[in-house]
Protein backbone atom coordinates (compact mmCIF):
# COMPACT_ATOMS: atom_id res chain seq x y z
CA UNK A 1 0.00 0.00 0.00
CA UNK A 2 3.32 2.76 0.33
CA UNK A 3 3.08 3.18 -3.69
CA UNK A 4 -0.86 2.74 -4.51
CA UNK A 5 -1.25 2.80 -8.42
CA UNK A 6 -3.04 5.70 -10.53
CA UNK A 7 -7.06 4.89 -10.73
CA UNK A 8 -7.09 2.94 -14.13
CA UNK A 9 -3.57 1.78 -14.12
CA UNK A 10 -3.88 -2.01 -15.36
CA UNK A 11 -2.86 -4.38 -12.19
CA UNK A 12 -0.02 -6.93 -12.97
CA UNK A 13 -0.60 -9.35 -15.18
CA UNK A 14 -2.79 -12.24 -13.90
CA UNK A 15 -5.79 -14.08 -15.40
CA UNK A 16 -8.58 -13.81 -12.56
CA UNK A 17 -11.05 -14.82 -15.39
CA UNK A 18 -9.37 -17.93 -15.61
CA UNK A 19 -8.96 -18.46 -11.89
CA UNK A 20 -12.48 -17.54 -11.04
CA UNK A 21 -13.89 -20.38 -13.27
CA UNK A 22 -12.01 -22.82 -10.39
CA UNK A 23 -14.59 -21.90 -7.68
CA UNK A 24 -17.96 -22.74 -8.28
CA UNK A 25 -19.83 -20.61 -5.14
CA UNK A 26 -18.41 -17.55 -7.14
CA UNK A 27 -20.71 -18.11 -9.78
CA UNK A 28 -24.15 -17.00 -8.86
CA UNK A 29 -26.33 -14.28 -8.22
CA UNK A 30 -27.43 -13.34 -4.44
CA UNK A 31 -30.56 -11.28 -4.63
CA UNK A 32 -30.89 -10.65 -8.47
CA UNK A 33 -27.33 -9.69 -8.43
CA UNK A 34 -23.79 -10.93 -9.49
CA UNK A 35 -22.08 -12.14 -6.11
CA UNK A 36 -18.99 -10.01 -5.18
CA UNK A 37 -17.44 -12.26 -2.29
CA UNK A 38 -15.22 -9.34 -0.26
CA UNK A 39 -15.91 -12.10 3.04
CA UNK A 40 -12.31 -13.51 2.45
CA UNK A 41 -11.30 -12.29 6.24
CA UNK A 42 -13.80 -15.07 7.61
CA UNK A 43 -13.19 -17.74 4.82
CA UNK A 44 -12.10 -18.07 1.77
CA UNK A 45 -13.87 -19.81 -1.12
CA UNK A 46 -12.69 -23.20 -2.13
CA UNK A 47 -11.61 -24.32 -5.90
CA UNK A 48 -13.19 -27.67 -7.55
CA UNK A 49 -9.50 -29.25 -6.76
CA UNK A 50 -10.38 -28.77 -2.87
CA UNK A 51 -14.30 -29.77 -3.44
CA UNK A 52 -12.86 -33.11 -5.20
CA UNK A 53 -9.72 -33.70 -2.58
CA UNK A 54 -12.85 -34.21 0.22
CA UNK A 55 -14.98 -36.55 -2.25
CA UNK A 56 -12.35 -38.27 -4.00
CA UNK A 57 -11.44 -39.31 -0.09
CA UNK A 58 -14.49 -40.64 1.22
CA UNK A 59 -15.61 -42.51 -2.40
CA UNK A 60 -12.17 -43.75 -2.41
CA UNK A 61 -9.33 -43.96 0.36
CA UNK A 62 -11.98 -43.37 3.24
CA UNK A 63 -10.24 -45.04 6.48
CA UNK A 64 -8.19 -44.09 9.79
CA UNK A 65 -4.76 -43.12 9.85
CA UNK A 66 -2.03 -45.13 11.62
CA UNK A 67 -4.27 -47.82 13.10
CA UNK A 68 -3.99 -50.05 10.09
CA UNK A 69 -2.26 -52.35 7.83
CA UNK A 70 -5.16 -52.59 5.35
CA UNK A 71 -4.56 -50.98 1.83
CA UNK A 72 -7.57 -48.73 2.46
CA UNK A 73 -5.61 -47.04 5.96
CA UNK A 74 -2.16 -46.94 3.80
CA UNK A 75 -3.42 -44.75 1.61
CA UNK A 76 -5.28 -42.29 3.99
CA UNK A 77 -1.97 -42.05 5.99
CA UNK A 78 0.12 -41.56 2.92
CA UNK A 79 -2.20 -38.93 1.78
CA UNK A 80 -2.75 -37.33 5.66
CA UNK A 81 1.27 -37.68 6.10
CA UNK A 82 2.12 -36.11 2.69
CA UNK A 83 0.17 -32.93 3.52
CA UNK A 84 2.45 -32.63 6.36
CA UNK A 85 5.69 -32.38 4.22
CA UNK A 86 3.54 -30.10 1.82
CA UNK A 87 2.84 -27.43 5.20
CA UNK A 88 6.19 -28.31 6.11
CA UNK A 89 7.54 -26.78 2.05
CA UNK A 90 4.37 -24.39 2.37
CA UNK A 91 5.74 -22.45 5.30
CA UNK A 92 9.78 -23.18 4.81
CA UNK A 93 10.01 -25.27 7.95
CA UNK A 94 13.07 -27.42 9.16
CA UNK A 95 11.46 -30.76 9.53
CA UNK A 96 8.25 -31.84 8.79
CA UNK A 97 7.56 -32.73 12.51
CA UNK A 98 7.13 -28.98 13.36
CA UNK A 99 3.98 -29.19 11.72
CA UNK A 100 0.83 -30.24 13.99
CA UNK A 101 -2.28 -30.69 13.03
CA UNK A 102 -4.76 -28.81 15.11
CA UNK A 103 -8.97 -27.02 14.35
CA UNK A 104 -7.62 -23.93 13.25
CA UNK A 105 -5.46 -21.11 14.94
CA UNK A 106 -7.69 -20.78 18.01
CA UNK A 107 -6.99 -24.22 18.81
CA UNK A 108 -3.21 -23.68 17.96
CA UNK A 109 -2.74 -20.61 20.26
CA UNK A 110 -4.43 -22.27 23.15
CA UNK A 111 -2.32 -25.63 22.83
CA UNK A 112 0.73 -23.18 22.58
CA UNK A 113 -1.05 -21.53 25.52
CA UNK A 114 -1.55 -24.12 27.67
CA UNK A 115 1.08 -26.49 26.86
CA UNK A 116 4.14 -24.68 26.27
CA UNK A 117 3.37 -20.97 28.09
CA UNK A 118 1.75 -22.91 31.37
CA UNK A 119 4.37 -24.56 32.83
CA UNK A 120 6.77 -21.47 32.33
CA UNK A 121 4.66 -18.97 33.68
CA UNK A 122 5.07 -17.50 37.87
CA UNK A 123 3.55 -14.77 39.20
CA UNK A 124 4.62 -11.13 38.43
CA UNK A 125 5.78 -12.50 34.81
CA UNK A 126 4.43 -11.24 31.85
CA UNK A 127 2.94 -12.03 28.12
CA UNK A 128 2.91 -9.42 25.43
CA UNK A 129 0.04 -9.45 23.00
CA UNK A 130 -1.25 -6.18 21.28
CA UNK A 131 -4.26 -3.79 20.83
CA UNK A 132 -5.01 -5.06 17.80
CA UNK A 133 -5.34 -9.02 18.36
CA UNK A 134 -8.30 -11.10 17.65
CA UNK A 135 -9.59 -12.43 20.49
CA UNK A 136 -8.45 -15.84 20.15
CA UNK A 137 -4.86 -14.05 20.83
CA UNK A 138 -6.42 -12.43 23.26
CA UNK A 139 -8.37 -14.60 25.86
CA UNK A 140 -6.12 -17.51 25.88
CA UNK A 141 -3.73 -15.60 27.36
CA UNK A 142 -5.69 -13.71 29.65
CA UNK A 143 -7.55 -16.49 30.86
CA UNK A 144 -3.37 -18.35 31.76
CA UNK A 145 -2.91 -14.90 33.63
CA UNK A 146 -5.75 -14.91 35.71
CA UNK A 147 -4.85 -18.48 36.46
CA UNK A 148 -1.13 -18.04 37.23
CA UNK A 149 -1.00 -14.73 38.54
CA UNK A 150 0.86 -13.07 35.62
CA UNK A 151 -0.02 -9.80 33.68
CA UNK A 152 -0.69 -9.11 30.55
CA UNK A 153 0.89 -6.35 28.54
CA UNK A 154 -0.85 -4.89 25.34
CA UNK A 155 1.04 -2.53 23.14
CA UNK A 156 -1.02 0.28 21.74
CA UNK A 157 -1.53 1.00 18.45
CA UNK A 158 -2.10 4.77 16.75
CA UNK A 159 -4.63 6.64 14.85
CA UNK A 160 -3.59 4.81 11.89
CA UNK A 161 -3.90 1.38 13.04
CA UNK A 162 0.24 1.10 13.15
CA UNK A 163 1.83 -0.80 15.76
CA UNK A 164 3.55 1.57 18.41
CA UNK A 165 6.67 -0.48 18.01
CA UNK A 166 8.53 1.79 21.13
CA UNK A 167 6.43 1.17 23.38
CA UNK A 168 6.71 -2.35 22.18
CA UNK A 169 10.66 -2.13 22.55
CA UNK A 170 10.22 -0.30 26.24
CA UNK A 171 7.58 -2.89 27.49
CA UNK A 172 10.23 -5.45 26.81
CA UNK A 173 12.31 -6.96 30.04
CA UNK A 174 13.76 -9.42 32.21
CA UNK A 175 9.64 -10.76 33.10
CA UNK A 176 8.46 -10.92 29.87
CA UNK A 177 7.91 -14.67 29.09
CA UNK A 178 6.41 -14.99 26.11
CA UNK A 179 4.97 -12.71 22.89
CA UNK A 180 2.16 -13.55 20.68
CA UNK A 181 1.01 -10.97 17.83
CA UNK A 182 -0.80 -11.21 14.97
CA UNK A 183 1.42 -10.53 11.37
CA UNK A 184 -1.96 -9.00 9.40
CA UNK A 185 -4.80 -7.75 11.66
CA UNK A 186 -7.97 -8.92 10.73
CA UNK A 187 -10.24 -5.66 11.05
CA UNK A 188 -7.24 -3.13 9.75
CA UNK A 189 -5.16 -4.84 8.16
CA UNK A 190 -2.24 -3.88 9.01
CA UNK A 191 0.97 -6.25 8.66
CA UNK A 192 3.10 -6.07 11.58
CA UNK A 193 7.17 -5.61 11.09
CA UNK A 194 7.54 -9.53 12.48
CA UNK A 195 10.94 -9.53 12.05
CA UNK A 196 11.62 -6.83 14.15
CA UNK A 197 8.86 -8.11 17.13
CA UNK A 198 11.20 -10.92 17.10
CA UNK A 199 14.54 -10.44 17.04
CA UNK A 200 13.25 -7.89 20.21
CA UNK A 201 11.65 -10.42 21.97
CA UNK A 202 14.58 -12.78 21.42
CA UNK A 203 17.46 -10.14 22.67
CA UNK A 204 14.95 -10.85 26.03
CA UNK A 205 14.75 -14.29 25.82
CA UNK A 206 11.41 -14.90 25.14
CA UNK A 207 9.78 -16.67 22.46
CA UNK A 208 7.56 -15.57 19.97
CA UNK A 209 3.92 -16.89 18.31
CA UNK A 210 2.44 -15.46 15.36
CA UNK A 211 -1.22 -15.47 14.39
CA UNK A 212 -0.71 -15.90 10.59
CA UNK A 213 -4.38 -16.51 10.22
CA UNK A 214 -4.89 -13.56 7.93
CA UNK A 215 -1.12 -13.51 6.49
CA UNK A 216 -0.92 -17.02 5.06
CA UNK A 217 -3.22 -16.90 2.69
CA UNK A 218 -1.52 -13.40 1.31
CA UNK A 219 1.93 -13.19 2.05
CA UNK A 220 4.87 -15.69 1.53
CA UNK A 221 5.53 -17.37 4.98
CA UNK A 222 8.94 -18.63 5.84
CA UNK A 223 8.83 -19.81 9.06
CA UNK A 224 13.10 -19.88 9.28
CA UNK A 225 13.55 -16.64 7.97
CA UNK A 226 10.95 -15.01 10.30
CA UNK A 227 12.66 -17.28 13.53
CA UNK A 228 9.47 -17.45 14.79
CA UNK A 229 8.87 -19.94 17.76
CA UNK A 230 5.07 -20.36 16.82
CA UNK A 231 3.11 -19.92 14.02
CA UNK A 232 -1.08 -20.89 13.40
CA UNK A 233 -2.87 -20.66 10.54
CA UNK A 234 -6.35 -22.01 9.75
CA UNK A 235 -7.42 -23.72 6.38
CA UNK A 236 -9.94 -22.17 5.85
CA UNK A 237 -8.94 -18.81 5.06
CA UNK A 238 -6.59 -20.99 3.05
CA UNK A 239 -9.10 -22.05 0.29
CA UNK A 240 -9.10 -25.00 2.45
CA UNK A 241 -11.71 -26.99 4.31
CA UNK A 242 -13.04 -25.50 8.06
CA UNK A 243 -12.28 -27.40 11.27
CA UNK A 244 -8.36 -28.02 10.09
CA UNK A 245 -5.48 -25.73 10.65
CA UNK A 246 -1.79 -26.06 11.62
CA UNK A 247 0.18 -25.18 14.43
CA UNK A 248 4.18 -24.84 13.63
CA UNK A 249 6.38 -24.84 16.32
CA UNK A 250 10.25 -25.22 16.72
CA UNK A 251 11.03 -28.84 17.28
CA UNK A 252 13.17 -27.83 20.53
CA UNK A 253 9.65 -26.22 21.81
CA UNK A 254 7.53 -29.61 20.77
CA UNK A 255 9.87 -31.72 22.07
CA UNK A 256 10.00 -29.67 25.61
CA UNK A 257 5.76 -29.77 25.61
CA UNK A 258 3.70 -31.92 27.25
CA UNK A 259 0.34 -32.69 25.70
CA UNK A 260 -2.69 -30.55 26.28
CA UNK A 261 -5.45 -33.14 24.77
CA UNK A 262 -5.31 -36.81 25.89
CA UNK A 263 -6.52 -40.30 24.07
CA UNK A 264 -5.55 -42.38 21.43
CA UNK A 265 -2.59 -41.68 18.95
CA UNK A 266 -0.76 -39.72 21.03
CA UNK A 267 0.63 -41.97 23.57
CA UNK A 268 3.40 -44.81 22.96
CA UNK A 269 2.49 -46.97 25.81
CA UNK A 270 -0.42 -47.02 28.60
CA UNK A 271 -0.69 -48.93 31.94
CA UNK A 272 -2.77 -47.77 34.51
CA UNK A 273 0.11 -46.96 36.22
CA UNK A 274 1.85 -44.96 34.00
CA UNK A 275 1.66 -43.85 30.25
CA UNK A 276 4.16 -42.47 27.83
CA UNK A 277 3.64 -39.68 24.93
CA UNK A 278 4.48 -40.18 21.35
CA UNK A 279 6.88 -38.73 19.75
CA UNK A 280 6.13 -34.94 17.93
CA UNK A 281 3.82 -34.45 16.39
CA UNK A 282 1.64 -37.32 17.45
CA UNK A 283 1.77 -36.17 20.94
CA UNK A 284 -0.38 -33.31 19.94
CA UNK A 285 -2.76 -34.57 17.80
CA UNK A 286 -5.11 -37.01 20.11
CA UNK A 287 -7.91 -39.14 19.02
CA UNK A 288 -8.94 -39.84 15.28
CA UNK A 289 -7.61 -36.51 13.12
CA UNK A 290 -9.71 -34.66 10.39
CA UNK A 291 -8.43 -36.57 8.06
CA UNK A 292 -10.08 -35.54 4.81
CA UNK A 293 -10.18 -32.00 5.60
CA UNK A 294 -6.35 -32.57 6.48
CA UNK A 295 -6.25 -33.85 2.71
CA UNK A 296 -7.98 -31.27 1.20
CA UNK A 297 -6.26 -28.43 3.28
CA UNK A 298 -2.84 -29.46 1.47
CA UNK A 299 -4.87 -29.23 -2.08
CA UNK A 300 -5.70 -25.78 -1.47
CA UNK A 301 -2.00 -24.97 -0.46
CA UNK A 302 -0.94 -26.17 -3.75
CA UNK A 303 -3.27 -24.09 -5.54
CA UNK A 304 -2.30 -21.11 -3.91
CA UNK A 305 1.52 -22.17 -4.83
CA UNK A 306 0.63 -22.80 -8.24
CA UNK A 307 -0.63 -19.20 -8.65
CA UNK A 308 2.63 -17.76 -6.91
CA UNK A 309 2.32 -15.74 -3.71
CA UNK A 310 4.87 -13.14 -4.34
CA UNK A 311 1.98 -12.73 -8.16
CA UNK A 312 -1.04 -12.83 -5.49
CA UNK A 313 0.17 -10.21 -3.38
CA UNK A 314 1.12 -8.02 -6.10
CA UNK A 315 -3.07 -8.41 -7.23
CA UNK A 316 -4.12 -8.08 -3.72
CA UNK A 317 -2.29 -4.89 -3.06
CA UNK A 318 -3.46 -3.39 -6.47
CA UNK A 319 -6.87 -4.50 -5.41
CA UNK A 320 -6.40 -2.76 -2.40
CA UNK A 321 -5.21 0.37 -3.48
CA UNK A 322 -8.64 0.89 -5.68
CA UNK A 323 -10.92 -0.19 -3.22
CA UNK A 324 -9.36 2.80 -0.92
CA UNK A 325 -9.78 5.11 -3.62
CA UNK A 326 -13.25 4.31 -4.41
CA UNK A 327 -14.49 3.99 -0.93
CA UNK A 328 -12.44 7.31 0.37
CA UNK A 329 -13.91 9.11 -2.30
CA UNK A 330 -17.58 8.97 -1.30
CA UNK A 331 -18.70 11.68 1.24
CA UNK A 332 -19.09 10.44 4.78
CA UNK A 333 -17.32 7.01 4.39
CA UNK A 334 -14.81 6.59 7.45
CA UNK A 335 -11.69 4.02 6.43
CA UNK A 336 -10.10 2.05 9.62
CA UNK A 337 -6.39 1.04 9.39
CA UNK A 338 -4.17 3.51 7.14
CA UNK A 339 -1.01 1.33 7.99
CA UNK A 340 1.66 1.80 5.03
CA UNK A 341 1.99 -1.52 4.92
CA UNK A 342 -1.05 -2.96 4.49
CA UNK A 343 -3.16 -6.04 3.00
CA UNK A 344 -6.24 -7.14 1.59
CA UNK A 345 -8.38 -5.67 4.25
CA UNK A 346 -10.67 -2.74 4.17
CA UNK A 347 -12.55 -1.60 7.09
CA UNK A 348 -15.13 1.38 7.32
CA UNK A 349 -17.75 2.94 8.79
CA UNK A 350 -20.54 5.39 7.05
CA UNK A 351 -21.46 8.22 8.77
CA UNK A 352 -24.68 8.14 10.52
CA UNK A 353 -25.39 4.41 9.81
CA UNK A 354 -25.09 1.00 11.48
CA UNK A 355 -22.53 -1.49 10.05
CA UNK A 356 -25.46 -4.02 10.17
CA UNK A 357 -27.26 -1.60 8.23
CA UNK A 358 -25.03 -1.16 5.68
CA UNK A 359 -24.30 -5.05 5.42
CA UNK A 360 -27.61 -5.78 4.84
CA UNK A 361 -27.91 -3.09 1.96
CA UNK A 362 -24.93 -4.60 0.49
CA UNK A 363 -26.34 -8.18 0.36
CA UNK A 364 -29.54 -6.92 -1.19
CA UNK A 365 -26.93 -5.69 -3.80
CA UNK A 366 -25.25 -9.06 -4.04
CA UNK A 367 -22.08 -7.88 -2.32
CA UNK A 368 -20.77 -10.20 1.20
CA UNK A 369 -18.84 -7.89 3.87
CA UNK A 370 -18.75 -8.89 7.08
CA UNK A 371 -20.15 -6.36 9.61
CA UNK A 372 -19.74 -6.23 13.79
CA UNK A 373 -16.23 -6.52 15.67
CA UNK A 374 -14.79 -9.06 13.87
CA UNK A 375 -13.99 -10.61 17.15
CA UNK A 376 -11.55 -7.67 17.68
CA UNK A 377 -13.79 -5.49 20.34
CA UNK A 378 -10.67 -3.52 21.87
CA UNK A 379 -10.08 -2.44 18.25
CA UNK A 380 -13.61 -0.82 17.99
CA UNK A 381 -13.25 0.69 21.63
CA UNK A 382 -9.90 2.24 19.96
CA UNK A 383 -12.23 3.81 17.07
CA UNK A 384 -14.49 4.74 19.41
CA UNK A 385 -17.68 2.40 17.14
CA UNK A 386 -19.55 -0.39 18.27
CA UNK A 387 -18.90 -1.85 14.71
CA UNK A 388 -16.94 -1.76 11.15
CA UNK A 389 -18.20 -3.02 7.69
CA UNK A 390 -15.21 -4.72 6.69
CA UNK A 391 -14.22 -5.89 2.86
CA UNK A 392 -11.72 -8.24 2.89
CA UNK A 393 -9.93 -9.48 -0.70
CA UNK A 394 -8.67 -12.20 -2.40
CA UNK A 395 -6.88 -13.14 -5.31
CA UNK A 396 -9.91 -13.95 -7.26
CA UNK A 397 -11.80 -10.57 -6.40
CA UNK A 398 -12.12 -7.79 -9.35
CA UNK A 399 -12.69 -4.31 -9.97
CA UNK A 400 -15.77 -4.65 -10.73
CA UNK A 401 -16.18 -6.30 -7.39
CA UNK A 402 -15.40 -3.11 -6.10
CA UNK A 403 -17.59 -1.18 -8.02
CA UNK A 404 -20.66 -3.33 -6.97
CA UNK A 405 -19.51 -2.30 -3.32
CA UNK A 406 -18.90 0.82 -3.98
CA UNK A 407 -22.57 1.22 -5.53
CA UNK A 408 -23.79 -0.28 -2.62
CA UNK A 409 -22.19 2.19 -0.80
CA UNK A 410 -23.71 4.69 -2.33
CA UNK A 411 -27.27 2.67 -2.18
CA UNK A 412 -26.86 2.96 2.00
CA UNK A 413 -26.71 6.61 1.22
CA UNK A 414 -29.31 6.84 -0.95
CA UNK A 415 -31.38 4.73 1.52
CA UNK A 416 -30.39 6.78 4.39
CA UNK A 417 -30.98 10.32 2.79
CA UNK A 418 -27.27 10.92 3.24
CA UNK A 419 -26.77 12.47 -0.08
CA UNK A 420 -28.84 15.00 0.48
N1 LIG B 1 -11.44 -14.37 12.28
C1 LIG B 1 -12.30 -14.32 11.15
C2 LIG B 1 -12.54 -12.92 10.67
O1 LIG B 1 -11.74 -12.05 10.88
C3 LIG B 1 -13.55 -15.10 11.32
O2 LIG B 1 -13.58 -12.69 10.08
Amino acid sequence: MSTPPRTGEAGPAFDVEAIRADFPALHQEVKGRPLAYLDNGATSQKPRAVIEALRDYYEQDNSNVHRGVHTLSERATAAYEGTREKVRSFLNAADSREIVFARGTTEAINLVANSFVRPRLGEGDEIVISHMEHHSNIVPWQLLCEQTGAKLRVVPIDDDGVLEIDEYLAMLGPRTRFVSMTHVANSLGTVNPVREIIEAAHAEGAPVMLDAAQSVPHIATDVQALGCDFLAFSAHKVLGPTGIGVLHGKMEHLEAMAPWQAGGDMILAVTFEKTTWNAVPYRFEAGTPNIADTIAMGVGLDYLRGLGLDRVAAFEHDLLAYATERLGAIPGVRIFGNAPDKSSILSFAIEGVHAHDVGTILDSEGVAVRTGHHCTMPVMARFEVPAMARASLAFYNTRADIDALAGGVEKVREVFRLNR
